[in-house]
């Protein structure tokens, strides 16, 4: 694989991965889950799931990538040749491909909803009108199909061009100007009237409502936020050089989507409060509510609050290409990799796939609706295969493979970079623990409850 391409920089490796993580789960399911289960004293939990549990898979599935340097199917089968283990490859291709083709319905509404921003639909006078216009968009047919077909365009655009000029250089570009965002429309929010019960909904401690529950819905919302068992940070990893540090890389990864997820917080909550809505989960909060609220405010200035609205589905539409590129990477680079086709005719193949699923799901909003897999229509259903069972299924395999099937030696060498980085060889011990006890051990038992219950 000597002619693969590698990132630039440090930098370059935290802005991809940290885009690769920070998308629609920081933005509609962090700050109404925070809230739900006890404000500050679930963050508390959020903190020590990344850093105990999802810090410790990240980066095995990034010692698998630096090690081999290959895609998520030809890696396995380099370190552990002629096993079942290229099951797991496989899986962490197709679980990718699965979500890329949901994701990029949402990543249309969004685009859709950033038109209609453009546009100013969201206007006082029809603030009332604001709330049905995501069930009349989404249940039609073509425009939705038509905003999917973009979103996985756009997708397919940054993903043909490469690592280095797509990935990383979208990344490196979008990052900043995602956070700059956030902090606007944060800072707008809580300087709302009326605002204040919002922060107190996020910062509020209540440990009343710590349950076994608060800890699994912790843990999934990392999971899912770190894009953890898909295979997207073994195939960023595969392209981070030798010389890098990965656990500054994980943890730097890990923190910015954390802060960027509190960020969304109190972007969103803040105004939800101020315009006396009780908070939900999901896309009723991203296209229903804020449109609304939008609506409203234009009230008390139009331009403020039409250009708050264009930067808010701004940033969820750069939110989530940034994940949405990761995700097509997967399947790209295993094409190339292991079916020696070229990155054009790989980019167009999975953008084939993810468009043919992402339309059936496209259309279960409206004349599929009655068509139900295992009783879910075929959104719901691609979205709880992959989030309930196959991403901790595959976050807990890379986390077993690490910690059972490598050798120790091999990952404290990629750890540490052959005993170079000495801080990360005093911190490696307890990493490792954490990879071959804690987390496999945590994960099945929280996954079989799941199963069973
Ligand atoms: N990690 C991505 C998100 O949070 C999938 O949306």
């Amino acid at each position: 694989m000597t002619n693969r391409e590698h990132f630039g920089s440090r930098a370059a490796v935290i802005m991809a991965m940290a885009g690769s993580a920070i998308g629609l789960g920081n933005i509609w399911r962090f700050p109404y889950i925070v809230g739900e289960y006890g404000g500050a004293a679930f963050i508390l939990i959020y903190i020590v799931c990344c850093f105990m549990l999802s810090l410790p898979i990240l980066l095995s599935e990034a010692v698998i990538g630096r090690r081999t340097h290959q895609n998520t199917f030809g890696a396995m089968g380099t370190l552990a040749p002629g096993t079942g283990w290229k099951w797991l490859g496989l899986l962490t291709i197709v679980t990718p491909v699965i979500i890329l083709s949901y994701y990029s319905v949402v990543g249309g509404w969004s685009l859709a909803f950033l038109f209609k921003a453009l546009t100013l639909s969201f206007r006082p006078e029809n603030a009332e009108a604001v709330t049905g216009m995501f069930s009349e968009f989404s249940s039609s047919a073509w425009g939705p199909i038509a905003c999917t077909l973009t979103f996985l365009g756009l997708t397919a655009f940054i993903i043909f061009s490469g690592v280095k000029k797509g990935i990383e250089r979208f990344s490196k570009i979008s990052m900043p100007v995602l956070f700059v965002l956030i902090l606007v429309i944060a800072a707008y929010s809580i300087t709302l009237p009326g605002s204040s019960e919002g922060v107190r909904y996020l910062v509020r401690p209540d440990f009343s409502k710590l349950t076994g529950d608060a800890f699994s819905a912790a843990l999934g919302q990392s999971f899912f936020s770190l894009s953890l068992g898909v295979g997207t940070m073994l195939i960023y990893s595969s392209y981070v050089r030798k010389e890098e540090d990965l656990i500054a890389s994980g943890a730097g990864t890990a923190m910015f989507d954390m802060l960027f997820a509190i960020l969304a917080g109190f972007a969103v909550m803040p105004a939800v409060f101020a315009a006396g809505i009780a908070p939900a989960a999901g896309p009723g909060l991203v296209f229903e509510t804020l449109p609304f609220i939008f609506a409203k405010m234009g009230a008390g200035g139009r331009i403020i609050s039409a250009v708050i609205a264009i930067l808010f589905f701004l940033t969820i539409l750069v939110a989530a290409l940034t994940s949405s590129i990761s995700m097509m990477e997967v399947g790209v680079a295993y094409m190339v990799e292991e079916k020696k086709v070229s990155r054009g005719k790989a980019t167009l193949g999975i953008f084939a796939i993810c468009l043919v699923i992402g339309v059936l799901c496209s259309l279960s909003f409206g004349p599929l609706a009655g068509f139900k897999l295992a009783g879910n229509t075929v959104f719901n259903f691609c979205d709880k295969l992959c989030s309930n069972y196959l991403m901790t299924l595959g976050a807990l395999l890379f986390s077993i493979f690490v910690g059972w099937k490598m050798d120790k030696e091999s990952v404290r060498d990629e750890l540490t970079n052959g005993g170079l980085l000495k801080l990360n060889g005093k911190i490696f011990p307890v990493l490792y623990f954490l990879i071959k006890y804690v987390t496999p051990i945590t994960i099945a038992a929280i996954f079989i409850s799941g199963l069973i219950g």
